[in-house]
């Protein structure tokens, strides 16, 4: 037998075989991260440098575009395709709210079991819960320790939404009210630090850890941080930024012990890690928040480019030209058919997705075979956005226009560290297993990370979106601050011709009314699948401390 025969038989792997060579996928999304909350993007002034140190030794996903809100855009790294596409486009979930992610979505864990992943998800949700086959752990993963509904007060877990407060904290089914006092940041650390402790590398690892941090709490303590952390930030005179700085803190100290886990374990020589903002930051006190966009235009919401342009990155040893500030344009639909791809997946079967798979394209720097992203189309908003090439559509703005402004802070005042990267807990474990990082390419890197618009110096042209549609070349001018509609006319009525053949294409938003049987008040002030519950039942006679028996 000669040579080749022998290579040909031992790359025709059995499956569990091939399972072993799939790399294990770390997703890590941040909640309400702002553009300009990543020390990479050129703000010193609340150091994030394990996160920086992942970016600058794998991609900086410089052109990464995420949906203006979090359901929509878990929706759609869930699913690969535009929220218009599966009914989610309008606004978030609530808890009490009896719809969900359709259930003839096939979504990415599904996918990744037929590859023999192990799945995890740890956090938040935010996909539908009224009744338990829309929960995660119908849904492909193997387990959830984690929230249902869109935010939490991070010690007491409760979450205050329309129509009451409900504790919303929970082990697959079951309601984990042992974790109450425990910092959600923390209880979701832990608890991913031990699932890849525990994890048999016999199978590859699909760990999604979904942060609640840094979105707002409850009302009552819309920030919440451990009162040391906030202690560090004395030096931020806002408060708000101040324990937004601590959370973030907490943030990324998790990062850092996620890389470490995974260092210790040796499975870092065999992943790959994405770390990505849902939707742009709630600034300026959006939401009761404190993020930062700058120096792009708008908030979470909106679809400026501070609403969808992401904080995101992608770290792998998997990748072949690392280190540098990827330019290739991507959405957050783009996950699923790039990290099928990566783990060897026959993408050619994915059926009616608008993602497309980039792995070939970031890991070797080739041009990207994303030249569109529908940003979204809502009717009921009466908003909608669009990108093709260098232009961007945008007709119709939320709230009325009150957020379509430019927020701080800059942050570009600090100093910059470079020697806490290098040696952070992130810049240490990765060592090893690179070209070590140096001031210089840190340095390089951060600088061409930096969107600085003072070097656009045309004269600003004001955009009324409710009055007339908008258009920006947002590379020459990512601030959107020149509305060029009237100088390329026919670039606009061809923007808008696209946009329309997607709105042909879109299914109705699946919003529905509030089902008064969702309210936690009947559940023993939990947040539940009440959808399961036995509709014929008078909720009113539901004997207190029962309703257990009836929701699992
Ligand atoms: C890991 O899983 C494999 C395959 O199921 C099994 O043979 C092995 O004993 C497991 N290893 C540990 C340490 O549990
Ligand atoms: C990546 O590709 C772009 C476009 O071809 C090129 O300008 C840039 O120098 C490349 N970067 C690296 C680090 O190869
Ligand atoms: C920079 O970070 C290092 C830790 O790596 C620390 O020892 C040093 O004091 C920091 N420098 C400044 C100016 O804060
Ligand atoms: C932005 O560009 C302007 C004009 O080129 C320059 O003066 C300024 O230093 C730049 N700012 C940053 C943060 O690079
Ligand atoms: C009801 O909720 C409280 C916490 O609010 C909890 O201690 C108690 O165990 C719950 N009752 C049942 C039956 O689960």
């Amino acid at each position: 037998m000669n040579k080749l025969v022998l290579v040909l038989l031992a790359t025709s792997l059995l499956p569990a075989e091939a399972a072993n060579n799939r790399p294990h996928i770390i997703f890590i999304l941040a909640d309400d991260l702002g553009w300009n909350d990543v020390g990479f993007h050129g703000s010193g002034q609340i150091p994030t440098p394990n996160i920086d140190a992942l970016a600058y030794s794998g991609l900086i996903l410089q052109n990464y575009y995420v949906t203006a809100i979090c359901t929509p855009s878990r929706s759609a790294l869930m699913t690969g395709k535009y929220p218009i596409h599966t009914g989610m486009q309008h606004t978030v979930l609530y808890g009490a709210e009896p719809r969900g992610l359709p259930l003839t979505e096939k979504i990415l864990p599904q996918y990744l079991k037929e590859l023999g992943y192990t799945n995890r998800i740890v956090g938040k949700w935010h996909l539908g819960s009224y009744k338990r086959v829309y929960t995660p752990t119908y849904r492909g993963f193997d387990s959830h320790i984690g929230f249902w509904t869109g935010h939490q007060d991070y010690f007491d877990h409760t979450a205050v939404e329309n129509p009451g407060w409900g504790f919303d904290m929970r082990r697959n089914l079951d309601l984990a009210y042992d974790l109450h006092g425990q910092y959600s940041t923390d209880v979701f650390t832990e608890e991913s630090v031990k699932i890849i402790k525990d994890h048999n590398v016999s199978t590859p690892l699909f760990l999604y850890l979904a942060h609640a941090a840094v979105h707002s709490g409850n009302p009552y303590n819309p920030l919440p941080a451990p009162d040391e952390t906030v202690a560090q930030f004395s030096y931020i005179d806002n408060y708000k930024r101040q324990r937004f700085a601590a959370m973030l803190t907490k943030l990324d100290d998790s990062v850092g012990a996620v890389v470490k886990a995974l260092s210790d374990k040796n499975m870092l020589q065999s992943s790959i890690i994405v770390f990505s903002s849902d939707n742009g930051g709630p600034a300026a006190g959006f939401n009761l928040n404190a993020a930062s966009n700058y120096p792009l235009k708008g908030v979470k919401n909106t679809l400026w480019e501070g609403g969808v342009r992401g904080a995101g990155l992608l770290w792998s040893p998997l990748i072949k030209k690392p280190q540098r500030v990827a330019k290739q344009m991507m959405h957050v639909s783009d996950w699923l058919p790039t990290l099928l791809g990566a783990a060897g997946a026959d993408i050619s079967t994915l059926q009616n997705i608008d993602g497309t798979n980039l792995w070939d394209s970031l890991s070797d720097n080739t041009s990207s075979p994303r030249t569109e992203i529908l940003h979204n189309i809502d009717d009921i908003y009466g908003n909608s956005a669009l990108t093709v090439g260098p232009w961007k559509l945008l007709q119709g703005t939320t709230y009325n226009g009150a957020w379509d402004n430019w927020y701080g802070p800059s942050g570009r005042e600090y100093g910059y560290n470079v020697s806490q990267v290098i040696n952070s807990v992130v810049g240490l474990a990765l060592k090893s297993l690179h070209q070590p990082l140096t001031p210089d390419v840190i340095l390089k890197l951060r600088s061409l990370a930096d969107v600085n618009c003072s070097k656009q110096n045309k004269a600003p042209i004001p955009c009324e979106p409710l009055k007339e549609a908008c258009l920006f070349n947002v590379v020459e001018d990512p601030c959107e601050r020149r509305n060029v509609a009237k100088e390329y006319p026919q670039i606009l009525k061809n923007l808008q011709e696209i946009l329309e053949k997607y709105d042909a294409t879109a299914i109705p938003p699946g919003n529905l009314p509030l089902d008064p049987r969702g309210d936690p008040k009947y559940w023993n002030y939990t947040f539940t699948n009440f959808g399961d519950y036995d509709s014929t039942l008078n909720l009113n006679s539901l004997q207190k401390y029962t309703f257990t028996s009836y929701y699992h």
